[in-house]
């Protein structure tokens, strides 16, 4: 039996994507940090099956079948089909986790979708049927893409943009592409302590939020600020200008969120407790000049960024003042991670 493992992280954007077309395809440029903890390992063995043109599967997740998840992995496996024939040759064993809770109300498709592509892409290699010269990651990267958009950027180290920009001389809608060699140091080992404000389900699933945009009245001065936030980004991260970037990264995550609300229908995402944390981290900023800023995904849960150099203060002020706003004070502590690694 032929097998491989992967392990690949989640990643949160500071540039958002919000708005797609065609095949899975971004209305904006985007750029993230990849995250370290918060991480999915797959492992998939296969076997040669009978030649009927079909795709077998079986699915466990955390040792358990997961009958939904298989559904939507077969369906996601069944449009690439024409891009890997070999898929139906063998019957596909994957087994998958995640080192964070799932009811932390944290989306897993980014960490899940790569590390699954890894894998398969890995056994692709492995079974002779890649090109040679192929770049692995670039190809991991655009199939993941595929299965679930931002998942494209999880596959490099430190930082990754996705989306053709005027700025990234390489950069494609297609696949993601590694931000690393320009990151200034002082982003090299920053934090990201995600807050967890609710452990539920998100209310609009990211596909009906990407949608809503077709509609939404001020898409269009949205794509140009993207635009313009994603030059002004990468200035601040490749000089270390923390404070240009925490101004940028706040903008983006509120926007996101006004996005949601000016939509029809309209999603309010944020919860009571969120705007809470924001309002305190805000003010701890003014009062201390400590260089600490939220973001937010498509979620109420507050994902605090800052540089590790304060570390101890920062974690005072979580104990202090903002874990008695989260789900039964759970919070999560990540950082800046190393992108796809095989076990
Ligand atoms: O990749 P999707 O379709 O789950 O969309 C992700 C959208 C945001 O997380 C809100 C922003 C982003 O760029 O990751």
């Amino acid at each position: 039996m032929i097998q491989t493992k992967w392990k690949s992280p989640s990643n949160i954007a500071l540039v958002k994507y919000w708005g797609k077309h065609g095949r899975q395809l971004p209305r904006n440029a985007s750029i993230s940090f990849t995250l370290h903890h918060c991480h999915t390992i797959t492992e998939i063995s296969i076997e040669e099956k009978k030649v009927d043109g079909q795709i077998s599967i079986d699915f466990f997740f955390e040792n358990k079948k997961q009958d939904q998840f298989k559904s939507k992995i077969l369906s996601f496996l069944n449009s690439i089909l024409s891009e890997m024939p070999f898929l139906v040759q063998f019957h596909w064993h994957i087994h998958s986790s995640n080192s964070f809770p799932h009811s932390a109300g944290i989306a897993s498709s980014a960490s899940s979708m790569s590390a699954l592509m890894a894998c398969i892409c890995d056994l692709e290699k492995q079974l002779g049927f890649q090109k040679e010269g192929t770049d692995f990651l670039k190809r991991v990267s655009y199939f993941s893409r595929l299965a679930s958009g931002s998942a494209c950027r999880s596959v490099y180290p430190l930082a990754a943009s996705w989306g053709q920009s005027n700025y990234l001389p390489l950069s494609s809608d297609e696949y993601a592409s590694p931000f690393d060699a320009d990151l200034h140091i002082d982003f090299h080992d920053f934090h990201d302590d995600v807050l967890i404000v609710s452990r539920n389900e998100k209310s609009v699933s990211s596909t009906v939020g990407h949608n809503l945009m077709h509609n939404n009245p001020f898409a269009d001065i949205r794509y140009e600020q993207a635009d313009l936030n994603m030059k002004l980004m990468l200035q601040a991260l490749k000089s270390g200008d923390i404070e240009e970037f925490g101004r940028i990264t706040e903008a983006e995550a509120l926007m996101l969120h006004a996005l949601m609300m000016t939509s029809s229908p309209s999603f309010v995402l944020m919860e009571p407790s969120s705007l809470e944390i924001i309002k305190k981290v805000q003010n701890f900023r003014k009062e201390t000049s400590i260089p600490l800023y939220f973001t937010l995904d498509a979620g109420p849960n507050v994902h605090l960024l800052y540089p590790h150099s304060v570390e101890e203060k920062v974690n005072q002020f979580i104990s202090a003042e903002l874990s008695q706003h989260c789900d039964q004070n759970q919070v999560i502590r990540d950082f800046v991670g190393k992108g796809l690694e095989k076990l």
